[in-house]
């Protein structure tokens, strides 16, 4: 017999007869530990809620506090970390340092979601600072809602919607103070229309329509008081067709059509006041073919082609007044190259790749004349990833990660020379929250 079987049998032997003293004892028993048992749930009942539920945001802001810490921002911010730190002051330290000691090093932070999640959406930074966006989807409904995002508090606040839903359309800053956007896709039709938001009155109106309707079209705003349209995709397909917008009479007039028909493509105005339109797809995919819109002749001509070809790419005016053009999509899948075009020469040369090859990503240029890239689709699905080129050594540099990864999102340069990141889509989920890159 061993020694466990001797204790169970005297147990056993002990507990045949009970008496009522030792039920009593028994009762107590119980309901301590029902007692106990029931602080040891409630106790794993908070745990899982503090670590499991809440661990986000602390997450989060955790990274406002460092950043904060480290960069000596300004009152305003340094007060909302505060309450905010407050509310999920209960955070076990040890999670705290944590999370402290990996995004020490981060230049991102999170800063107040949109009120609507929204991919596909325009965004542009107006006169007074605020940052105006503007429709895209949440899902696969497509939104008319329009929100001001306010710099000096962080948070964004829903003004009046415009009068249709449009996404996939523009959103351009015009010379005398009014944003105008253009076409986009509704839930049945692709838009000939365009509306305009006047800053002063927060209210929009319907003005001239287009005569071709287009979605993943380009806008720019020239030096001539007028608005160039340029392809996107219509009821007739992929468009060749131009058009300008004459901001003193809100009406739309044809201009010469472009040599190819092309969505998905990218256009910016050059410093000698020209335009360039690059790559885009066409009836036949992706194209490498680049021309040149001169506003003074209103006329196209052909320009040397890409090496590579690319849509859903973007180009950047560098401060030395060449243009680069980064990343997209191939025949051949995600785009690494990298190009140059120099406007003086017309002519094309490569630089730098970057690290990972993307597309449905945005590219800015910083104060300091560096670019970054930030996010997209790559070989690794969609990224938080985001890179710096330098223009003087032609190269990009992997730099820290966004806290989400996103495409489809939009990327603007604040008057204080930080970066807004807003919305975009990670896989099936459009994105409500915005973030800031902090140039270090
Ligand atoms: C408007 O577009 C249609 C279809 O593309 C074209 O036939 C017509 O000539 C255009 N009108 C003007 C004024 O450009
Ligand atoms: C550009 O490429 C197209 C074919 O994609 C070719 O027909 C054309 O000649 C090329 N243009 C130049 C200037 O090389
Ligand atoms: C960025 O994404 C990668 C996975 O692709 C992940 O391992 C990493 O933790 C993410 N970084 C941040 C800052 O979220
Ligand atoms: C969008 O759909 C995804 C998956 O169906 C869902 O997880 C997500 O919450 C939705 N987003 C919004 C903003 O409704």
């Amino acid at each position: 017999m061993t020694e466990y079987e001797m204790f169970s049998k005297d147990e056993v032997a002990n507990n045949t007869q009970p008496k009522p003293r030792q039920l009593n004892r028994r009762r107590i028993l119980i309901i301590c530990i029902c007692i106990i048992s029931l602080i040891i749930s409630i106790v794993a009942i908070t745990l899982i809620i503090k670590f499991a539920i809440l661990k986000p945001k602390q997450k989060e802001t955790t990274i406002t506090t460092t950043i904060t810490t480290s960069l000596s921002t300004t009152k305003t911010e340094s007060s909302s970390t505060m309450s905010s730190s407050s509310s999920t002051r209960t955070s076990s330290s040890t999670t705290t340092t944590t999370t402290m000691t990996t995004t020490q090093q981060s230049s991102w932070s999170t800063t107040g979601s949109m009120n609507n999640a929204r991919s596909y959406h325009a965004t542009l930074i107006l006169p007074n600072g605020k940052v105006l966006v503007t429709g895209g989807n949440i899902n696969r409904t497509y939104l008319n809602s329009a929100e001001l995002y306010d710099p000096s508090t962080g948070t964004w606040t829903t003004i009046g919607s415009m009068n249709t839903v449009r996404t996939r359309h523009t959103a351009t800053m015009l010379t005398n103070g009014k944003v105008l956007v253009t076409g986009g896709l509704s839930d049945t039709s692709d838009h000939k229309t365009a509306e305009l938001y006047d800053l002063s009155t927060g209210t929009w109106t319907i003005t001239g329509s287009m005569n071709n309707s287009r979605t993943q079209h380009t806008t720019l705003m020239l030096g001539n008081g007028k608005v160039l349209v340029t392809g996107g995709f219509g009821q007739h397909g992929y468009l060749d067709t131009a058009e300008l917008y004459d901001i003193s009479t809100g009406i739309w007039a044809s201009t010469a059509s472009m040599n190819h028909a092309r969505e998905q493509h990218a256009a910016l105005m050059l410093s000698n006041g020209k335009v360039l339109v690059t790559g885009g797809s066409g009836s036949s995919g992706p194209m490498t073919s680049a021309e040149l819109y001169d506003p003074v002749t209103e006329t196209w001509v052909l320009t040397g082609n890409m090496t590579k070809e690319r849509h859903l790419h973007t180009t950047s005016l560098l401060t030395n007044g060449k243009v680069l053009v980064t990343c997209g999509y191939s025949y051949s899948g995600y785009v690494k190259e990298v190009e140059l075009y120099d406007s003086a020469t017309e002519t094309w040369s490569m630089t730098g790749s970057v690290n990972n090859a993307r597309f449905l990503h945005t590219t800015s240029i910083l104060t300091d004349g560096k670019v970054l890239i930030t996010g997209g689709r790559g070989f690794i699905g969609i990224m938080n990833s985001t890179e710096l080129y330098d223009p003087l050594t032609e190269t990009w540099t992997i730099i820290d990660s966004m806290n989400n990864a996103r495409e489809l999102h939009t990327a603007s340069i604040l008057t204080n020379g930080k970066l807004l990141i807003t919305g975009g889509r990670n896989y099936d989920d459009d994105l409500k929250s915005t973030e800031l890159y902090y140039p270090l």
